[in-house]
């Protein structure tokens, strides 16, 4: 990867780079199209990284389709895929812990411990060794483009990397795409729909209502559905991600984590 990286830089090359764990989907896809019309050469990593698992049922059971991938890499014509094995990402045993100045302390960080030192960790990784021009990353994982942008600027400063984020894409009936998706079953796919649903719809109308009110209603209208438990909902500051008791246009957004069955959905929207 370095050599050829090498050649790529002498000859002033820019380069575009998509890290992923995998069992891709047009979510995915839409970060490398965006690299692709950015930058000269885009190269995708697919690596599940064991250290941002806080369950290890989670990572077990976490979808690798690594043959489908390649394929679908390939259609999209992405120039590099990058997959390595764990031992050559982690030779030992990774013990750095990131100070993220509490954006690790709310939301997906409360309910999954250490999950953030993980992905600081690995990504850190990877772009030591990419030094990519550009860095893409998903709307859809709010919270871990806050993190990325904080890891990037205050400690991967030297590297120059910008980062940038890209919008969520949804399945036709709204489902915000994740890998997790093919996890559930038929039942359970039909209500998660139940989630971005009431996300919009409460979009639409959150000017007749406390934001204290917009929570509890929008958990109550999905925990309607049996199927489906919100484990949090918070309405947050797109900076500090700390809770708001005022929604402002274009500087706030609702952020969901829902179980289906066993299934963990997250999804947001901004207001
Ligand atoms: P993964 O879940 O595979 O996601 C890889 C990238 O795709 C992330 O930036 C994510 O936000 C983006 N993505 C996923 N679903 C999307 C959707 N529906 N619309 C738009 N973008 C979407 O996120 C990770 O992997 C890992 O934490 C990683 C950054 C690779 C570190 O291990």
């Amino acid at each position: 990867m370095s050599v050829l990286l090498n050649d790529i830089r002498m000859n002033k090359k820019s380069t575009g780079f998509v890290p992923t764990m995998g069992a891709l989907h047009q979510g995915h896809i839409s970060l490398t199209e965006c690299s692709k019309l950015q930058n000269d050469i885009t190269i995708v990593s697919i690596f599940v990284n064991p250290t941002q698992f806080n369950n290890q049922e989670d990572l077990q059971n976490y979808p690798r389709s690594l043959t489908a991938d390649i394929e679908m890499l390939q259609r999209s014509n992405c120039d590099i895929v990058f997959t390595p094995e764990i031992d050559e990402m982690y030779p030992e045993n990774d013990r750095r812990i990131f100070d993220f100045k509490g954006l690790d302390k709310v939301m997906e960080g409360k309910y999954r411990k250490g999950h953030f030192n993980g992905v600081a960790q690995i990504v850190s990784v990877l772009f030591e060794i990419i030094q990519p021009t550009n860095a893409y990353f998903g709307k859809k994982d709010f919270q871990q483009v806050a993190i990325i942008k904080f890891l990037n600027k205050n400690y991967l400063n030297d590297l120059n990397i910008n980062i940038i984020s890209c919008d969520i894409i949804r399945e036709s009936d709204g489902l915000a795409m994740s890998s997790r998706n093919q996890l559930l079953t038929v039942e359970y796919r039909i209500a998660a729909k139940l989630i971005s649903e009431t996300l919009f719809k409460f979009q639409k109308n959150y000017n007749n209502f406390t934001v204290s009110r917009l929570k509890k209603n929008i958990e109550d209208e999905i925990n309607a559905n049996p199927l489906l438990e919100v484990e949090y909902i918070d309405i947050v500051d797109n900076d500090t991600l700390q809770s708001v008791d005022y929604i402002e246009t274009g500087r706030t957004t609702a952020c969901i984590a829902v179980f289906a069955g066993k299934i963990r959905l997250i999804d947001n929207i901004s207001f």
